[in-house]
């Protein structure tokens, strides 16, 4: 029997349910402001005892307020129950790091956990217990304005980058430590896969699909003992995720064994109504519950009908309690009971929030997560070089993206403060457009400018609002009106370096035939601006890969480096001219490739080298491969190995990722990378959703992306 059974038996029927909300600040005494607001504020039934007696806010922040609203409740709380208190620290809390789609093309796990760690120690200091983080949704579809919060394409990479975010989130002494948080793995389940890349629509697929390539992840944090989960707004398989039985009592708590707390995304109960699976609140409340989601968020099912449900027979009260001990449990493990302020410390924070400390690693980020997609001879810069910075962001703090709630935009360092920095003197700068807005004088003044320039430094983009939730786009290219300004800047005949601010992967059409060089910097975050100066003028050299494939086309999409042969693969040795697998008006493949990524220095590979060519069951595959540095700059590289299964009883991807490591190479400096294989690592689900690997052959492919490889055949027996 659960140790906080007798409290559970202390609470009225009403206390139990009134647990389950989760509220956001406005509806609680003693709240300085409206705190973070992330969805629409509907109409709710809440009255002042649902208050007195909620299990826990959304989206306040700050040590002297969060400590008011929980004395506040203390006081009205008739058993004395602390609150607990969520918000979204996604990548960052008032130090913001380079977005998780950024973090990911690091291939740094010790890096992204160390990010974590930080935005826990910020968020611990001011107040908060849970951060609704970390997102790991697979993601396929760049039109999705949400790819930005994710790691990308790849299952194992985002699993591995779960497993560090939520090491880094939670440490492992949560009840005592007051600098980190309980995480809480979004959204379950593959969110990412919403037809067409619209925000809330439809997902429709495989259970081997959704277990092969978007359930991974998910399972991978839950492995690292991530104590929640949310919900998403989205149908699997014709069941909205916060009431599908299938995907949360059976695969999440029955087959994966977590017996954590469980939240819906905001409004996803009630929205089993329009959903068309619930006739109204009660229903949806009751089959939220049954399906295991044991917080609703912001909306108000469970305190509306939850006791005529108990009273009238059609809940059992047992799922009630169940939920509240979930949720009681999350308390104590947090130390709530003991210290209901834990480490919300408002002297402490101020010297913990934002530190020159925590600068430096968002700085070192940013650095490793930037990808220099191009570069014909034009970088790096040299400080003899006249430069002229234009563009929308070329001063611009909008660079933290849209999950930067706490962080604000005078915290960054914007692009021409980072040169600034770098230089000991200000650069030439022309806006020379807004990001969706052109005038004959933005041109002027930017021709003005740049004409007295050796090179020009472009910087275009997205503003934060064109991704993040509810962001999604039908048109992937720069705004126009950017383009424009490329176009008009190219006619200088100078040399143009375009550093593109996004969160997503673009359509880069109309802008690398204007440019010599592209850097790709998503939304860098604090730092970013000084990040951006050490690498375009090489005091640090680049090297992050991409982890989501850049299309050519908006029309190819989904594009992704592990897809399927098809019967009439285009780029099979006998290929038709006509009857294959192709568009007649574009490549099949992408423009650039998951794991692409250019350095200052080139990188050299071996032939890989097997232990064996037979493999049995019970041993270890060794691959050992030779990378030298054959340029005159050092420089990290980062070595994938992928494998093929040559035939399966089910169509197999033509490549799998399944090892990476990131190595430094002094010039000239040769290293020997060693991978390991086992049988395990060759398992899948078969036609009847067995989970095991067949004997037969395999091509171990390895090199510095998905497409640049060199192969070995090895059996398994
Ligand atoms: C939003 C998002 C989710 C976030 C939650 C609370 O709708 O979908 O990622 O954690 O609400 O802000």
């Amino acid at each position: 029997m659960s140790k906080l059974q007798p409290l559970l038996d202390q609470m009225t029927l009403q206390e139990k349910i009134d647990q389950l909300v989760q509220l956001a600040t406005p509806f609680f005494k003693g709240a300085k402001d409206a705190g973070e607001i992330t969805g629409p504020m509907l109409s709710m039934n809440i009255k002042e005892g649902n208050i007195q007696n909620a299990g826990s806010v959304l989206g306040a922040s700050g040590a002297a307020n969060i400590r008011a609203i929980q004395a506040k409740h203390l006081e009205e709380n008739r058993l004395n129950i602390p609150l607990l208190f969520m918000s979204d620290v996604v990548h960052g809390y008032k130090t913001i790091f380079p977005i998780p789609l950024a973090i990911g093309c690091s291939w740094n796990t010790d890096l992204a956990e160390e990010s974590a760690r930080i935005a826990a120690k910020e968020s611990a200091v001011s107040g908060i217990h849970v951060t609704f983080a970390p997102m790991v949704d697979l993601v396929r579809d760049p039109r999705w304005g949400r790819v930005m919060e994710s790691t990308g394409e790849d299952p194992y990479l985002n699993g591995e980058f779960a497993k560090a975010q939520v090491r880094g989130f939670q440490g492992d002494q949560l009840k005592e430590s007051k600098e980190h948080v309980a995480a809480c793995v979004k959204h379950f389940a593959a969110y990412g896969a919403a037809e067409g890349g619209r925000d809330y629509n439809t997902v429709n697929m495989s259970d081997r699909q959704l277990q092969e390539m978007y359930l991974p992840a998910y399972k991978a944090a839950i492995d690292e003992d991530c104590r929640m989960v949310m919900s998403s707004f989205n149908t699997v398989d014709g069941i909205p995720a916060t009431a599908n039985q299938h995907l949360m009592n059976g695969i999440l708590r029955q087959e994966w064994g977590f017996d954590g707390v469980m939240i819906s995304d905001w409004g996803a109960v009630k929205e089993l109504i329009p959903h068309g699976v619930a006739a109204d609140k009660a229903e949806a409340a009751a089959k939220a519950l049954r399906a295991g989601t044991d917080i609703e968020m912001m909306t108000d099912c469970y305190t509306s009908h939850l006791q005529e449900l108990v009273e009238t027979g059609v809940i059992e009260e047992s799922l009630i309690d169940q939920s509240v001990l979930r949720i009681l449990q999350l308390k104590d493990d947090l130390g709530l009971f003991e210290n209901p302020y834990r480490g919300a410390d408002p002297e402490l924070e101020k010297q913990i929030v934002l530190s020159e400390q925590h600068r430096k690693v968002a700085k070192q980020v940013a650095l490793e997560s930037c990808v220099l997609l191009k570069n014909e001879q034009v970088l790096p810069l040299t400080k003899t070089q006249k430069v002229a910075l234009i563009g929308p962001f070329a001063d611009s703090g909008d660079i933290l993206g849209q999950w930067s709630w706490q962080g604000s935009k005078e915290d960054a360092v914007t692009l021409r403060q980072g040169f600034a920095n770098q230089l000991q003197q200000e650069p030439f700068v022309a806006k020379g457009s807004e990001i969706e807005a052109i005038t004959a004088a933005f041109v002027e003044e930017a021709l003005i400018i740049g004409e007295q320039a050796d090179v020009l430094v472009v910087a275009l983009g997205e503003d934060a609002t064109m991704s993040g939730e509810a962001g999604s786009l039908t048109d992937i290219q720069l705004p126009e009106a950017q383009l424009t300004l490329l176009e008009n800047l190219a006619t200088l005949n100078k040399p143009i370096v375009t550093v593109i601010f996004n969160g997503r992967p673009l359509d880069l059409h109309g802008v690398i035939e204007h440019s010599d060089a592209v850097v790709e910097a998503w939304f860098p975050g604090t730092e970013g601006g000084n990040a951006l100066a050490d690498l375009l003028y090489g005091e640090q050299n680049f090297s992050g890969k991409l982890t989501m494939s850049f299309p050519n086309r908006v029309g190819q999409i989904p594009v992704y480096y592990n897809h399927y042969n098809t019967g009439r693969p285009k780029d099979a040795a006998d290929a038709q001219v006509r009857y294959v697998s192709q568009y007649l008006d574009s490549p099949n493949g992408p423009l650039f490739p998951f794991g692409y990524g250019l350095s200052y220095t080139t990188f050299s590979y071996q032939e890989p080298v097997l232990s064996t060519h037979q493999l049995t069951k019970d041993e270890t595959l060794t691959i050992t491969v030779k990378v030298k540095n054959t340029g005159h700059t050092s420089g990290k590289e980062t070595v994938q190995l992928y494998v093929q299964d040559l035939v399966g009883e089910v169509v197999r991807p033509v490549k799998e990722l399944k090892a990476f490591e990131k190595v430094s190479l002094q010039p000239g400096e040769e290293k020997e990378v060693q991978f390991t294989l086992t049988e395990a690592q060759l398992r899948y689900f078969h036609a009847d959703m067995s989970y095991s690997s067949d004997p037969g052959s395999f091509k171990v492919l390895v090199g510095p992306n998905s497409q640049e490889t060199a192969s070995q055949l090895f059996t398994l027996v």
